[in-house]
């Protein structure tokens, strides 16, 4: 353990959203904290914000007047600028701007004492681009907490290419002693979370861009399927379209307009149209007084069957059989080799595999073809998209979504978009999750960790991956790139290696 002293002094450069978080979660592990603000006013307001966000803590009875009265002591606003000069630490979140990190970290490194680290808070600028103005580039590291600090147990500890490992871990196992779960990462456009998290919104917004589903159904598969606290597009909505736009298109540009990362136009028409999402009041859906938001849409019931014929190997599926079972619908099960599906009246079921229904019963000969989703557990899920090949009889969907309306599933019934919905996203997810495990950016486990704390995935992308298998979302990622064409959905190197060596992704 090489952690900074619990009783070293910190300094927060920066006293806005992000650093009068940071200065909280110092203060809270026990650090006096030096807080400061170029705009006059702004450290004491940012301690006054402190204060008024722990008085609500405190009225809910989760914290004692007393400690936070202790935690408000610690933190100091300052004067000027040399007032931060005890820090043996100092994180800064001013402005996201190249110039002045570099200036507010040269005049830091003459200030401070030489053992004094920096670090930035960073989103996307790289490390090395702020080292380069600094006498010892050694000295500075990535800290990258998210909003809210306080409350977000992430924080990417980012390496840049001077960044010393020493100065790394120090900084790794005081993010520990603050009671978050730290990872590290490597200096690459996005770092972990703002790269990994991108095929979220984007799928999301390819979709609705080819009429497979309008918003709200989109968003409720991700929800009620996937196992996502929010959907994407109610996401984007709450960060803001301009924020969430700008991301993309600078993750785009930094990664050399790579088409896994390209922006979408619906989402562009949006900003330059100022439907910003919430804070406008408007964007996917609309806020404020009697917004009328369309819900999404569901299937009417179809028939229940009597019995279901369960073929080949179920994989991912196996959840399902009891959950049929326990609906009081018989099944018998033959062990076909292939994929497993299931069959009723004539009509054949089987989790997409990234082709179209159509394009699937086209190739196999199967012309009463329903393709569904992926969720994120077969035995509990309350949402699932499904949609019928074109060459399908006129009753096969309804036939289907009766077979999962009598498991209790929501059903709706989409376009015939290859890989649906739920799966797509997750093995883009996956795939861009193993192209940052491939090129060194972070170790498996740290990615899905980062994933999980930084924007609450029910589960890491590669531990995802590793349940449905390997192979499986392989598999759809070649179907998906040879439907576009267009690279976006080209499979990792790293992760066609493991499926067809039959490993996990997370045994790394
Ligand atoms: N807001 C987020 O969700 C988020 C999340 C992670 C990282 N970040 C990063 O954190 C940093 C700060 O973002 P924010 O949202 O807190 O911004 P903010 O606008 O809320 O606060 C920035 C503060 O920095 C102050 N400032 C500007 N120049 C300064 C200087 N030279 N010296 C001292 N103070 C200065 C401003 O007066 C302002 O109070 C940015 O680099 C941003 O990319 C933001």
């Amino acid at each position: 353990m090489s952690a900074l002293d619990p009783t070293a002094p910190v300094g927060v450069l920066g006293a806005g959203t992000m650093g009068a978080g940071i200065a909280q979660v110092a203060a809270a592990a026990g650090h006096p904290v030096l807080l400061f603000d170029v705009a006059d006013g702004a450290a004491e307001a940012g301690r006054d914000g402190i204060a008024k966000a722990l008085e609500r803590v405190v009225a809910k009875g989760k914290m004692a007047a007393a400690d936070r009265d202790g935690l408000l002591d610690r933190i100091t606003p300052c004067q000027t600028f040399e007032d931060l000069k005890p820090a043996l630490l100092v994180v800064e979140a001013v402005l996201e701007d190249l110039d002045v990190k570099q200036k507010v970290f040269t005049d830091l490194e003459k200030l401070l004492a030489p053992e004094a680290i920096l670090a930035t808070n960073t989103s996307s600028i790289a490390i090395a681009a702020i080292a380069a103005a600094l006498d010892d580039p050694s000295r500075l590291v990535g800290m990258h907490f998210f909003n809210p600090a306080p409350l977000m147990a992430l924080v990417e500890v980012v390496s840049g290419i001077g960044t010393a490992s020493g100065v790394a871990d120090i900084v790794f196992d005081t993010a520990a002693n603050w009671g978050k779960s730290p990872v590290h990462a490597k200096s690459t456009p996005g770092f972990i979370v703002n790269r990994v998290a991108r095929p979220f919104y984007a799928e999301a917004l390819r979709l609705l861009e080819e009429g497979a589903a309008d918003a709200a159904t989109i968003d409720a598969m991700l929800t009620g399927g996937g196992g996502f606290r929010m959907g994407p597009f109610a996401l984007m909505d709450l960060i803001g379209h301009d924020v969430n736009y700008a991301v993309t298109c600078s993750v785009f540009e930094a990664f050399y307009q790579d088409p896994r990362f390209l922006p979408s136009l619906v989402q562009k028409e949006l900003v330059d149209g100022g439907l910003l999402g919430r804070k406008s009041g408007h964007g996917f859906f609309g806020y404020g007084k009697g917004a009328d938001n369309p819900q999404a849409a569901t299937a009417l019931a179809g028939p229940k069957p009597r019995k279901v014929y369960v073929e080949g190997d179920l994989g991912p599926l196996a959840p399902l059989l009891a959950r049929i079972e326990a609906a009081g619908i018989a099944t018998s099960r033959t062990h076909a080799d292939g994929p497993g599906g299931l069959a009723l009246g004539g009509l054949l079921l089987m989790l997409t595999d990234g082709r179209t229904a159509t394009q699937r019963a086209h190739d196999e000969s199967l012309d009463n073809l329903v393709v569904f989703d992926l969720v994120l557990d077969y035995a509990k899920a309350s949402h699932i998209a499904l949609a019928a090949a074109d060459q399908a009889d006129a009753k096969a969907a309804a036939k289907a979504a009766g077979l999962f309306q009598a498991l209790g599933f929501e059903v709706s019934v989409i376009d015939d978009a290859p890989g649906l919905i739920v799966m797509r996203t997750v093995a883009m997810l996956a795939n861009i999750a193993a192209s940052a495990v491939h090129t060194g950016v972070a170790d498996a486990a740290s990615v899905d960790i980062a994933m999980m704390k930084g924007v609450n995935y029910p589960q890491g992308p590669l531990a995802w991956a590793d349940a449905a298998g390997p192979g499986v979302i392989l598999t759809v990622l070649d179907n998906l790139a040879a439907c576009y064409g267009d690279g976006r959905y080209r499979a990792s190197p790293w992760l066609r290696r493991r499926a067809a060596a039959g490993k996990p992704l997370l045994d790394d």
